[in-house]
Formats: C-alpha cells, sequence, structure tokens
C-alpha cells in the first residue's frame, strides 16, 4: 500500500470503496487510514523541502527534517533501506558540520544529551554510524552523561539502542519504572519510554521484556481524546508512533483513523503544520509508515554511500559482550621517547613499517610524548597502543569494550571527563604534530582504534583537550 507507484491505484480503488463498500470491511477502512496519512506525509514532506534554506538545512532543526524525510520515505518493511537520495546526502552533510560543531562550541551553546541523542538518531536513519562519527563515538558520549528528565533519558536510551549499542540493565530498569508508573508522567514521557522499549525488545537478549511493554501500551491508549489526539501536536505525533509499532494489540484500543483525521484538520493549505519546520517535522514521523522504535532494524549494509561507515553490528550478534568491560592496560616498564620493537619471526615474515605515536595533554598542550615504533604493516593502532603501554608508562591507558570496539578513556594518567568537556582526540596526520601547528578537524582519525590500520610513515596523535 505504500508504494508511491500504486498510490494512483489507491486511490482509484478508494472511490469504489466509498461509493459501494463505505464503513463495511475492516480491510478497507485500513486502506482509507493508509491513504489518508500518505496524502499528509506527501504535503508535509513537500512543504519541508521547499523550507530548505541555502546551506542545505533548516536551521536549528536540519536533524528533525532529515529524519523525518529520511523515514518518511522508507516502507514499512523496507529493512534494508537504499541510499539516501542525493539532496538528503548533501543536508546530511550539513548536518555533520553541526555536530563538529557541537562537539567543539559546547561552551557557548551549552551540551545537551538530547540534541546529541537525536543527531545520532539522525544518522543511524542516514546509515551513518554515530559509533564512528570521524573518530568519535558519539554514543560512548551519551552513554556518560545521564540526562536529568525522564524524557531525556528515554530519548538517549532510544538512540543508544538505535545504534544497536550496549543498553544497560540499569537503564532498562529505569525504563520498567517509569512504564509502570504511568499513571504518574505525562503523555510524552510515556511514550517515548514506549518507543525505548520497543527498540530494546528488538535485541535478542531482551526479547523477554515484550510483555513489559503490553501495559503502558494499553493506558497511554486510552488517553486518546474524542476529537482523536492525544493532546497538541507534538504529544499526538509522538503517541501514534509508539502505538503504531505495537504488533497486532491495542490497534483495537484506539482509533488511528480518528488521530489521523484530527492531524489532518490542522495541517494547513500549504502542507505545514503551523507553518513551523519543527512541528511539520514531527508530525511527518507520526504518519510515516516508520518510525522512531524502527531505526535499530534498519540494516544498512556496505557501501551504501561514500561516507557510510563498515557495516553495522547485526541485531543477531551473539558474540557481542553482554556487559561493558573495562580493559586496564597497566605494564610498567621504563618510560622512554624513542624505543623500537621487532616482532618475533613468524611463519611468513610480516612487512614492518615504522609510525610514531604522540601525546599532548591539555589545549594549550603543557605535556607531550612520543614514542617511534616498528610493528607489522595492517597491526591496529589499538595494537600499537598495546606495544606503547608496554614501552613507556605514560603510554598505559585504559579503555571500555564495546561491540564494536574499544573505547580510550584513559591515556597517560589523564581520563575523559564528559561533564568538563575533556576527551581524548585521536589524529592521524601526513607529518609528524608540531604543537604550534596542531591539526585541524579534518585530520581526526577516520575510525575508532580497532579499525584503523597503520601504514609507513602516519603519525598517530591522542590529544587531551577541552573540546
Ligand atoms: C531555533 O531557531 C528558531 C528560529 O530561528 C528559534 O526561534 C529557536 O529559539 C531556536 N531554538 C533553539 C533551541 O536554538
Ligand atoms: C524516496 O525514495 C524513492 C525510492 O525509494 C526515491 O526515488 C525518491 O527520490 C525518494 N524521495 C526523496 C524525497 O527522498
Ligand atoms: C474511528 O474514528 C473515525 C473518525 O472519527 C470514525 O468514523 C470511526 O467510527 C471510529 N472507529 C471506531 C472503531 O471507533
Ligand atoms: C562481563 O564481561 C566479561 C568480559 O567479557 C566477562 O568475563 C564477564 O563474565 C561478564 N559478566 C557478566 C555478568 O556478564
Ligand atoms: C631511554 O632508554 C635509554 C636506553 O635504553 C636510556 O639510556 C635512557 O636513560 C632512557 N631515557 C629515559 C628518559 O628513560
Ligand atoms: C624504521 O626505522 C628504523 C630505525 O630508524 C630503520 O632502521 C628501519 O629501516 C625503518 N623501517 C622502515 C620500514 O622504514
Ligand atoms: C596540563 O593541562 C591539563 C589539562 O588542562 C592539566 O590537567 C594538567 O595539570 C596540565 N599539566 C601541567 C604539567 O601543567
Ligand atoms: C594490508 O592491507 C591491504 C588492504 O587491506 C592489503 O592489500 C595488503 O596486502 C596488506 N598488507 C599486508 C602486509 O598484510
Amino acid at each position: 500500500m505504500w508504494g508511491r507507484a500504486n498510490m494512483a491505484a489507491v486511490i482509484l480503488l478508494l472511490g469504489w470503496v466509498c461509493v459501494f463498500a463505505r464503513g463495511e470491511a475492516s480491510n478497507a477502512e485500513m486502506s482509507l487510514a493508509d491513504v489518508e496519512a500518505e496524502a499528509i506525509l506527501e504535503k508535509a514532506t513537500t512543504w519541508l523541502w521547499s523550507q530548505r534554506d541555502k546551506d542545505a538545512g533548516w536551521g536549528n532543526d536540519t536533524h528533525r527534517v532529515l529524519l523525518a524525510l529520511r523515514l518518511g520515505n522508507l516502507t514499512r518493511d523496507d529493512n534494508i533501506p537504499p541510499a539516501p537520495v542525493l539532496e538528503l546526502q548533501l543536508s546530511a552533510k550539513q548536518m555533520e558540520l553541526e555536530i563538529v560543531l557541537l562537539l567543539w562550541r559546547h561552551r557557548e551553546v551549552g551540551f545537551s544529551p538530547v540534541r546529541l541523542a537525536r543527531y545520532t538518531l539522525a544518522l543511524n536513519a542516514l546509515c551513518m554510524d554515530p559509533r564512528q562519527f570521524h573518530g568519535h563515538d558519539l554514543i560512548g558520549t551519551l552513554q556518560h552523561h545521564e540526562p536529568p528528565t525522564d524524557y531525556e533519558f528515554a530519548v538517549a536510551t532510544l538512540a543508544a539502542c538505535s545504534a544497536q549499542a550496549h543498553v544497560r540493565k540499569r537503564q532498562i530498569r529505569r525504563l520498567l519504572d517509569i512504564a509502570n508508573a504511568a499513571q504518574d508522567h505525562n503523555v510524552d514521557t510515556v511514550a517515548m519510554v514506549i518507543l525505548a522499549l520497543r527498540c530494546i525488545v528488538q535485541d535478542h537478549r531482551h526479547r523477554n521484556l515484550h510483555h513489559f511493554v503490553r501495559k503502558p501500551s494499553i493506558g497511554l491508549a486510552h488517553q486518546q481524546r474524542l476529537d482523536g489526539s492525544f493532546g497538541d501536536l507534538h504529544t499526538t505525533a509522538l503517541a501514534m508512533q509508539a502505538l503504531e509499532e505495537v504488533e497486532n494489540e491495542p490497534a483495537n484500543n484506539w482509533n488511528r483513523s480518528a488521530a489521523l483525521a484530527w492531524l489532518s484538520s490542522r495541517q494547513r493549505q500549504d502542507g505545514s503544520f503551523d507553518g513551523d519546520v519543527r512541528t511539520t517535522a514531527e508530525a511527518v514521523l507520526g504518519v510515516a509508515p516508520r518510525g522512531l522504535a524502527t531505526i535499530r532494524a534498519l540494516d544498512c549494509g556496505q557501501g551504501l554511500t561514500d561516507s557510510s561507515p563498515p557495516r553495522l553490528t547485526t541485531s543477531n550478534d551473539i558474540t557481542a559482550p553482554e556487559n561493558h568491560s573495562e580493559v586496564l592496560i597497566a605494564l610498567t616498564s621504563g618510560s622512554n621517547t624513542s624505543a623500537l620493537i621487532t616482532e618475533p619471526a613468524g611463519t611468513s615474515t610480516p612487512v614492518l613499517v615504522n609510525v610514531t605515536y604522540t601525546l599532548w595533554v591539555g589545549s594549550n598542550v603543557n605535556e607531550t610524548y612520543s614514542l617511534t615504533l616498528t610493528a607489522p604493516k595492517n597491526e591496529t593502532f589499538y595494537g600499537v597502543m598495546v606495544m606503547a603501554a608496554e614501552m613507556s608508562t605514560h603510554f598505559e591507558f585504559a579503555a571500555s569494550e564495546w561491540p564494536n570496539g574499544h573505547y580510550v578513556h584513559t591515556l597517560a594518567g589523564y581520563k575523559e571527563e564528559p561533564l568538563s568537556y575533556h576527551y581524548w582526540l585521536l589524529y592521524r596526520l601526513p607529518s609528524p604534530p608540531e604543537p604550534a601547528s596542531p591539526p585541524g578537524n579534518q585530520l581526526v582519525a577516520p575510525g575508532g582504534v580497532d579499525d584503523l590500520q597503520i601504514s609507513e610513515g602516519e603519525h598517530y596523535l591522542f590529544w587531551y583537550k577541552k573540546l
């Protein structure tokens, strides 16, 4: 029903349904609702495109609009999505710039976990891995911050789950606590918690939680008002997504047609809702065949776009660790500024390459350490770090282990401090780093420490700096 090519046929059919079978078969009513949703969607997305600015963005709502346009253009069963159209990719580039700015200018704009979460949801929907955002693990950063409100907490957890990151038991417990006391929370919070839980139960390890979603969903369904809405536009669109996902359950407890009719009555002639970009993008998500809870199920495959990351971990990856364990490499040996490691001769002699590995501490680079290492070509940078830790105490590090690799948070005795925005950033440089001309963002390493394979003449820099 959702394929656009079929629309003409559906609309023709609709005529017949109206004339001959009005209100009879429930199947006919299904198509009526879908046709209504499609009509709202079509007009709203056309309006959103018309509002795009010269920078290919939508002001401070670029991420919301990208998410809405992307999800609005996928079918319900389309788990292997096509690459985003070029125009969407162009706007995605604009969003990437915004994210880099957010990471760098947080002091002026203020760091907001929920904003970061929304960015990562959009990245995921566009098949870009937020855990490898130009070498930065945005989900790791997100998981370091405990959002203050229950609503924001649910958004952040939904974002982590959508990125197929590990959601901790403690986080799931907090969601379930909210769901079980739904009467004490507003409709937005309950709907967002349901969306997060619906994402989590897609993980084979949490299938058993399915029935915990049922009760709050039915409770939410009962919040529908006589006019078909669940409150304002924002709340209604959110509730529709939360209920939409329910597999053949509360379908009987709420009236989707009535909600759609209400939305349709609120849509302006030009296709917008209140003439507002954000509200319109939210409404699109409410009527789109796929809502926020389905982002995790998208299987982006390989080589979708030139900017797309390596394949995301699939949800049935049974080898993913159940917990988030700490690896501490703490081998004490003499520290030195230059050393050489020779690999034991293997069965075939490996090609050896030289790389330098430097640590800078502080935005003003008040401490530096440097090593030159010889290692087999294609060794991972993580392997180099382990060697360096054996050579010098300054290079000892601590990392947390995630399904997608190591996240290094401590080096040279300095631990990342998300609260004061101190992070270790990894750069890969064509020449040795010079504090007098520090590297720019474009030189941030293009992957995590486990993904980077070393080659001759590369210079790695880990820089502890305030973002
Ligand atoms: C987003 O932009 C709109 C219009 O430019 C402005 O009214 C609004 O305050 C901005 N919101 C935030 C969170 O910056
Ligand atoms: C929507 O998707 C179809 C193919 O699935 C594509 O041809 C079309 O250009 C897309 N439109 C937008 C606006 O993304
Ligand atoms: C749902 O709402 C529509 C529109 O308000 C109404 O025509 C229909 O009878 C309702 N369906 C049920 C099952 O209540
Ligand atoms: C946590 O992970 C570590 C390392 O993978 C493993 O040894 C340990 O048994 C795990 N603990 C639990 C409770 O799963
Ligand atoms: C570096 O190693 C050399 C030779 O092993 C040694 O003589 C020197 O003292 C070391 N330097 C430091 C700073 O430990
Ligand atoms: C690496 O550096 C050492 C010492 O400077 C040198 O002897 C060796 O030839 C270099 N290896 C490569 C592959 O350039
Ligand atoms: C260097 O800067 C870091 C971070 O600003 C600070 O914690 C550290 O104490 C400084 N070290 C020295 C030797 O000044
Ligand atoms: C390193 O990797 C590249 C590409 O993955 C491959 O072509 C090359 O043969 C590898 N080199 C060694 C020494 O394994």
